[in-house]
This record gives structure tokens, sequence and C-alpha cells, in this order.
């Protein structure tokens, strides 16, 4: 039940029913030779729209842009700072809010946006907006890590992973023409964080974060997003049960 599909008749039907949401939010940012510009907020999206399709819940457009300074050294990345993500994640959260959502729940497919989003629902709550707002992290939850260590082991690595390029594999299959394919050894630099642009170029030449993307098959990006979805759909079904004031 997508929300870009719906006329404003049929949400205040559903709002009569339900009174959660889910928010894919991404990145566009680089996901090395091997990966596409647009992976996290593609699978984010795919795995909400799983989720919504599975318990019938309403999904809202996805929130591409994220918080992605430090990858700016590598062309294309699309970078939001920390301050805009909080401004763009109040104002639809304080829109849901007005219309009658109560649980708002943001699914997640990149690192950088958690502290954004949960400064934002911080600053919220403190404002006295009424609800429940949260912010769910596709590959964060028992059930897909062990799936995707199971598949990749210490290959899985933290950026541009064999994990998140599957599913890309899965849905996107033409965009890998083109990409590179040959394998490469995986660095484990000890390093710090956060970084800057420069410095993470640095450390991670490539723009693989000890990861080895080239093991990514769509076959496996099926078994993760359905994973994902399970892990996410067990946890979403104890929201449903909070007694959100
Ligand atoms: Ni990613």
């Amino acid at each position: 039940m997508l929300l870009e599909n719906m006329a404003y008749t049929e949400v205040e039907t559903y709002l009569n029913e339900k009174d959660i949401i889910l928010v894919p939010v991404g990145s566009v940012e680089q996901h090395s030779p091997y990966g596409l510009i647009g992976t996290d907020f593609i699978v984010a999206e795919a795995i909400a729209r799983t989720v919504g399709d599975n318990m019938n819940l309403m999904v809202a457009p996805t929130v591409c842009y994220g918080v992605s300074p430090h990858h700016m050294a590598f062309k294309g990345t699309v970078a939001l700072s920390p301050s805009t993500l909080i401004i763009v994640a109040e104002d639809i959260v304080r829109s849901l809010v007005a219309h009658g959502f109560r649980r708002i729940l943001f699914i997640n497919g990149h690192g950088g946006n958690i502290v954004p989003l949960e400064t934002a629902f911080r600053q919220l709550k403190d404002e006295g907006l009424s609800g429940y707002f949260d912010v769910l992290s596709w590959y964060t939850e028992a059930g897909v890590k062990q799936t995707c260590r199971e598949a990749f082991g210490d290959n899985e690595g933290h950026h541009a992973t064999p994990s998140e390029v599957s599913i890309t594999k899965l849905l996107r299959p033409s965009a890998f023409s083109g990409k590179a394919i040959s394998e490469q050894k995986v660095e484990k630099p000890k390093y710090y964080w956060p970084l800057t642009a420069a410095e993470m170029r640095t450390f991670f030449p490539d723009g693989r974060m000890e990861s080895a993307p080239w093991l990514a098959t769509a076959e496996l990006g099926k078994q993760i997003v359905a994973k994902a979805a399970e892990d996410l759909e067990q946890k979403i079904k104890d929201i449903l049960t909070l007694n959100v004031l």
C-alpha cells in the first residue's frame, strides 16, 4: 500500500483502522566500482515495501538522499548534512502526525542517517509531539545478520557489502552491465570514525570498506530481503501492541 498511489479519501479510510506508516530512507553515495550509487535507498525501499505488502501497511515515498559527506571524494555522491536530514525528518513526521499517524517508522539503509533521525525524534518529543517515532535499519537485526554472515563471512565488511549489492543485483540486474567484477584484496585497515571525505578515500581507496562485493548474487539477495523483512515484521508486530499516547 503506497501513499504515493492513494487518494486522500483512501488515506482517511486507512487511518480509521491503522496509525502506522513506514518511511524508507537511504542515501545517494558511491558503493565502490562494483555497486550502484542508489544502493542504500533502492534496498531500503524494497524491504519497506515487502514488509508493507506482507503486513498490509502503508509505505510513504522514499527519502532517497542521506547523510554521506564522507563519500564526497568519490564522483556521484550527493550528500545531505546531518542538520538537513534532521529538518527533513522533522517535517515529514510533523506532517504525518497532523493527519493522525502515530507510529512512524523510518526503514533505513544507511548508517549515517541513524543519529540525525534519532536527534529529530528527540527534538519532536521535546516539542510535545504525540506518537512513536523510530528508525529500523534493515541490516541490524539478529536474523538477517546471521544470513549475511553465513553467505559472506568476513567478506561482508561495512560498506559496498556483498549483501546490499546482492539485493540490488536482484532488483536492478540491467544496471550491472559495465560494473567491476574482478576479485580484489579485502583490506582491513585500522581506522577511526568519523572520517573526512579525503580520509575516507585514503583509508578505502576504491570505496569498499572491508568488503568483497564481487561475491554478490541475485539469489542471495532474494534470501536476504526475505530475512530482513521477516526480522522487521517481528519487530513491527511488537510496536503495534504498544499503547501509543
Ligand atoms: Ni550502502
